[in-house]
Formats: C-alpha cells, structure tokens, sequence
C-alpha cells in the first residue's frame, strides 16, 4: 500500500485526502477491508452493534416488518444492507424474520451490494442456510431496471465512506492533501487552492466562523451512494446508524481537530498517515448534509433519534412478550445497545421515506427533533 500511495503521488502529485482514504481502505487487493474480514468484534479492530450479539439484527428485523405491514405487505418486497462485512448482521435479520413471520421472508429479496471479492465470498458462505433468500451484487446499479418496495438500509457504513479533509486558514478552507517526504514519509500539503466545486458547496453551508488551523471533514458522495439503492427501490425507505451529529454539533467552533479516527486493535488514533492501509479510518457522520442529500433525491425525514430511544421504540414488543421470563444475556445485549452511556447514546438513527405513495404521517416529537436538526 505504501508504495502505492508513494508512486502516485510522484506520479500525480499531493493526493486529497478522499482519495487517499479510498486507496487505504478499498483498494480491491491492498485496502484494509480488501485483505481481510476480521476487523469487526473482539479478535479486530473494533466493535460495533452488531458485535453486542443477534438482539440488534432481531430489533432491526421488527422495525423492518412494522414497514412491510404498514405498507400493506407488498410480496416481494426488498431489503439491501449496505456494508454487510461478514454478513454477520444479514444473518441475524434473516434468522428473525424466518421465526417472526415466515410469509414475510419467503416473499423476501435481501441484497447485498458488495464490491470486495473478498468480503463477498465470506458473506456467500455465512449466509448459506439463507441462500434461496439473499442475492449479492457487486454494484447496486443492477437492480434499477426491477425496482421493489423495500428499505436500504446499513450500520455504520456511512462513516466508513471517503471524506474530505479541510483547514480553515483565515481567508478560507483549505483542502488537506497528502503529499510524501523525501525520506517517504506521508506528510501533509494544505498549500493547494480549494478547486473542487462540489466540495466547495458542501463547505458553503458551514459558515466563516472558525478558528485558524480548525480541521474537519465533509463527504461529499452521500449523492453517488444513495442514488443506486433509491433507484432499486420502488417506494419505501432509507435507514442509517451511524455515530455523527446534526451540523450546529458538528461543526461547532470548539471541535477544532474534527472527528476523524483510527482504529486499530481497539486502540483509537488520530494520524490517518502512518499506517496506511493497516488501521480503520473513520469520521462521525453529519446527519444534516445526509437529510439534505436524500432529499434533493426526492425522499422526505421521517425520525432522527439516538439509538437508544429509537431501538426501545421498537423493542416495545419484544420488552412486554418478556415480561415474567427475562433472559439475562438478551436484557445485557439490549442494556449495552440503548444504554445512554453506552452505544444508545453515541448513534443516532435517520429514517426517511422515498416515494411513499400515502406519506406517513410523523409525530409531533419527531418533527420537532427534525426540525432542530435541519
Ligand atoms: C465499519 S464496517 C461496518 C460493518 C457492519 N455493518 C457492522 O456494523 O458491523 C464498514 C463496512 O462498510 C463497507 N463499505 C464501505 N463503503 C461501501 C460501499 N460503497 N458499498 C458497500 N460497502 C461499503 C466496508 O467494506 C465495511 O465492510
């Protein structure tokens, strides 16, 4: 990976830093969710939801069947989860839907867009007793021509995609390129103009008022992302967890050196050059641009919460049809996922409708939530 990064960039000059970020983690045979698939749970480089155990897939599952049956039980119907990994979180869904409701997941198509060979052949596998029900495409552009009413959904797939990095300098935002020291070394290149219109109408909305040397981050591929699952999707809805904020949070004056992170071991770090290719890099999600990218692509906010009360929510039934007979392990997966403390405070959840044909009515809570956001 090093001397990857090394040749092009004596090639083609400093690389942007979403670019460089796309190299390090998705290169088809060097990236670092390329090489191999143990980055997730104890033995990796860190957890997420789904490592707290199969409660999380099993309360995703109930949200997805209070859609269906609100939608008036469209058979097929579709799910796609984007960044599936090892398909750990896929299984877990699609065990509790075949004991939930059987008529639901015979009528099921759950596609997996998976672009790493890798990553896709470790899905095929873990999913096997799913096989009938599960298809994985390397590009989601295919399911365009057959669209079905479905959600797109995906846990922490937001804050893996590439971002820029920027400075502001005083007369403006400077785009942080990675250039390379004599010695090989990666090291940073602020200097260049900031030439790339789309990223200079993300900035836009940010504002002027930001210390010297303030760093952050903005994506600018929501759009790209997006489209092709809106595309598979006759009516239905988008669905992300993520850890991330609203803007106002986000972008707030005093969080001068952003969010980004990497990860390695279970040991968070802040240098995304010094290892490329060998750590997780990562930078929470800014909710507002992902709201507003959806809805230039036509869908509309239904809730924005953190997990914690949105995952309670739904857990409603599952809480009462306990009621009597606990199950200590089940109540700690639940506890560790919604625990304010612990992820249901750090993740918020976005829902929101696309080509609903009788829009959802949403609660006064909601909209004032919304609202607050964007
Ligand atoms: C932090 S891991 C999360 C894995 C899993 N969803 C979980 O919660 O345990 C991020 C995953 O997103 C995948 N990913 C990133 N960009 C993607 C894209 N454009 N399409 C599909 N998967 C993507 C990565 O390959 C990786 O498997």
């Amino acid at each position: 990976m090093r001397g990857l990064l090394q040749a092009r960039i004596a090639a083609d000059g400093p690389l942007g830093f979403a670019d460089f970020m796309a190299s390090t983690l998705y290169h088809p045979d060097l990236g670092y969710y390329a090489r191999q698939v143990r980055q997730v749970g104890r033995a990796g480089d860190f957890f997420t939801s789904v490592s707290v155990g199969p409660l999380f897939g099993e309360l995703l599952a109930r949200r997805f069947l209070r859609w269906w049956q609100a939608a008036g039980t469209p058979q097929p119907w579709r799910l796609i989860e984007a960044g599936a990994h090892d398909g750990t979180l896929a299984a877990d869904i699609l065990a509790a839907l075949g004991s939930l409701h059987p008529t639901a997941f015979a009528a099921l198509d759950y596609v997996i867009p998976e672009p790493l060979p890798r990553l896709q052949a470790t899905q095929r596998e873990k999913l096997q007793p799913f096989a009938v029900r599960v298809r994985h495409l390397s590009n989601p552009a295919a399911l365009a021509s057959q669209p079905l009413p479905g959600i797109a959904f995906g846990n922490e797939v937001l804050d893996a995609l590439p971002f820029h990095l920027v400075e502001w300098q005083g007369d403006g935002w400077h785009p942080c390129h990675v250039g390379c020291g004599p010695n090989g070394a990666f090291c940073w290149d602020t200097a260049l103009p900031l030439t790339d219109p789309a990223l200079a109408a993300a900035l836009a909305p940010l504002g002027t008022a930001f210390p010297d040397g303030y760093r952050t981050e903005v994506r600018t591929g929501y759009g790209a992302f997006f489209a092709p699952l809106l595309a598979a999707l006759s009516s239905g809805m988008l669905l992300w967890l993520d850890y991330g904020f609203a803007r106002p949070d986000y972008y707030h004056p005093a969080r001068q050196q952003g969010t980004l992170r990497t990860f390695s071991r279970h040991r968070a770090a802040a240098d995304p050059l010094l290892d490329p290719g060998v750590s997780d890099i990562t930078a929470h999600v800014d909710f507002t641009a992902v709201a507003e990218t959806a809805i230039a692509l036509g869908c509309r906010p239904l809730l924005f919460r953190n997990q914690g009360g949105w995952l309670t929510e739904v857990a409603r039934d599952w809480l009462l049809a306990m009621e009597g007979k606990p199950d200590a392990g089940l109540l700690r997966q639940f506890q560790t996922l919604t625990h304010p403390a612990q992820l249901g405070g750090r993740f918020h959840v976005l829902e929101l409708a696309c080509n609903d044909p009788a829009p959802t009515a949403i609660s006064a809570a909601d909209h004032h939530r919304l609202a607050m956001a964007w």
